[in-house]
């Protein structure tokens, strides 16, 4: 090491970080934070009950951070002893499982109980997100697929890691992931730095990728009326292959969007006079 550089006094001050576990019952948010802790895993559900609390050391950088994480209980009967816990979080753990749909979905629903809970808008700007698509060792069971959950995280400036607690895949790149984007919120004055990644493409693409993987049928798929002329269909094909052409847009399943509207495009004009 140079010898001649003086080192900043406050980078060798540790760190005190408060993290938080959320995302439905038994989706595995004790079992990650175990996987990290204690190198192992239990395969019998034990429902956390309201909460449980650990303290972790790590080393980022030249910085010594000690962790405090609360773990939460995903069953809704133990609201009102989560509610609490919310406030002065620096990091967020938001947790599904890959083959329960409704455990995906109802990660809105946790925002929406976090946000009411610590109030401002402003507060969640200072909180690290990182998102866990959990259990991907189960491939056969898995029902959301990795663009849909990246979308999902991405679009709203959150890291998305694949993980396992049984394998322990994607298990340390995300908390180190996670616990260095924490120490570079912290040193950058509390503000949760630009993602990189979700600057890539706009929300409008990102809620367009999401609304054509869930349209019933073709019409829909392009947001036109059942019956619709030939110059209808084409114009809102046209608008659609702009805003999600390859070239153009690198929003997570774009490539899978832009195909199912080729071929919704297609099919219609078949039929259409
Ligand atoms: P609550 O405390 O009730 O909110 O649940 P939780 O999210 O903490 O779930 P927990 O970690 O207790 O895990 C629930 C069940 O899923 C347990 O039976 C775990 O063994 C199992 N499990 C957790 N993670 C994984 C995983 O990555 N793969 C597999 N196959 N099973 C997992
Ligand atoms: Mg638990």
């Amino acid at each position: 090491m140079d010898s001649t550089v003086p080192k900043r006094r406050d980078n060798k001050k540790s760190l005190r970080v408060k993290v938080i576990s959320l995302g439905n019952a038994e989706v595995g948010k004790s079992c990650i934070i175990k996987r990290y802790c204690e190198k192992r895993f239990v395969p019998k559900y034990l429902a956390t009950i309201g909460i449980d609390y650990g303290v972790t050391k790590v080393q980022v950088r030249d910085r010594e951070i000690k962790v405090n994480i609360f773990d939460m209980a995903g069953h809704p009967f133990f609201y009102e002893v989560r509610n609490e816990f919310y406030k002065d979080s620096q990091g967020v753990l938001l947790v599904y499982d890959v083959g329960a749909r409704d455990s995906f979905e109802a990660l809105d629903s946790w925002l929406g109980e976090m946000k009411q809970e610590t109030g401002s808008q402003a507060n969640m700007e200072s909180i690290v997100f990182v998102v866990c698509a959990n259990k991907v060792d189960l491939t056969k069971r898995r029902v959301v697929d990795e663009g849909e959950g990246r979308l999902w995280a991405e679009s709203r400036g959150f890291t998305y890691f694949e993980t396992s607690a049984q394998s322990g895949e994607g298990i340390n790149e995300m908390f180190q992931a996670f616990f260095s984007s924490i120490t570079d919120m912290c040193e950058n004055g509390g503000k949760r730095p630009v993602s990189e990644v979700s600057a890539g493409f706009t929300k409008e693409q990102a809620d367009t990728i999401r609304r054509i993987r869930n349209s019933k049928d073709s019409w829909d798929m392009l947001g036109v009326k059942p019956g619709a002329t030939r110059e209808e269909v084409n114009k809102a094909y046209r608008k659609l292959a702009v805003m999600l052409h390859p070239d153009k847009c690198v929003a997570p399943g774009s490539e899978d969007a832009f195909k199912a509207v080729v071929n919704a495009r297609t099919s219609l004009l078949k039929n259409i006079k």
